[in-house]
């Protein structure tokens, strides 16, 4: 494994981002499920923490990929959302968040929503730069 990897790895073992929620009024919709409005805020909140976690460098979301709404979440349950760096480019990092649903009055639990959000380090000018200073694409091919 190469210095950029071993870092790749730690970095992302150190980044993982865990937050779980109630789902109670304010976030449902007429459906009395949860609102996929605010999922999105939840899951793009979750996946810009992991990804600053990764790099401590200022992000700006690029894009969104595909995100499956496989489940609805009824009110009145627990959400668990996790986020995980799964891609590390140059400048760019792709996150991946997982949404779990879970009764408040039965063990266990399912996967309700998936989805995969991108960010871009920026600096002061607002120009891409390097998430991983120090071990760049460019370096690892050199070494
Ligand atoms: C993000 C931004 C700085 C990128 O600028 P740019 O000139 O397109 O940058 P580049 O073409 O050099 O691409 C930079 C990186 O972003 C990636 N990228 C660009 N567009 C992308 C897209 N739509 N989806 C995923 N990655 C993308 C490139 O692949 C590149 O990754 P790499 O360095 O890891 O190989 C610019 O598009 C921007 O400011 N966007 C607005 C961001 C914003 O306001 N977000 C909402 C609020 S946070």
């Amino acid at each position: 494994m190469s210095p950029r990897e071993q870092e790749i790895l730690r970095r992302t073992q150190l980044s993982e981002t865990r937050v779980t929620k109630a789902v109670f009024p304010p976030t449902t919709n007429h459906h009395n499920t949860l609102f996929g409005g605010t999922a999105l805020a939840w899951m793009d909140e979750v996946s810009f923490i992991a990804a600053t976690r990764f790099c401590r460098l200022p992000l700006v979301t690029v894009s969104t990929d595909r995100i499956d709404f496989k489940h609805p979440i009824p009110a009145g349950s627990i959400v668990e959302l996790i986020g995980r760096v799964v891609k590390v480019g140059n400048t760019s990092l792709k996150v991946e968040v997982e949404v779990y649903v879970e009764s408040m009055s039965v063990d266990g639990r399912e996967k309700a929503i998936q989805g995969l959000f991108s960010f871009v380090a920026i600096d002061d000018e607002k120009r891409p730069v390097p998430v991983l200073p120090g071990f760049t694409e460019r370096e690892a091919a050199l070494a």
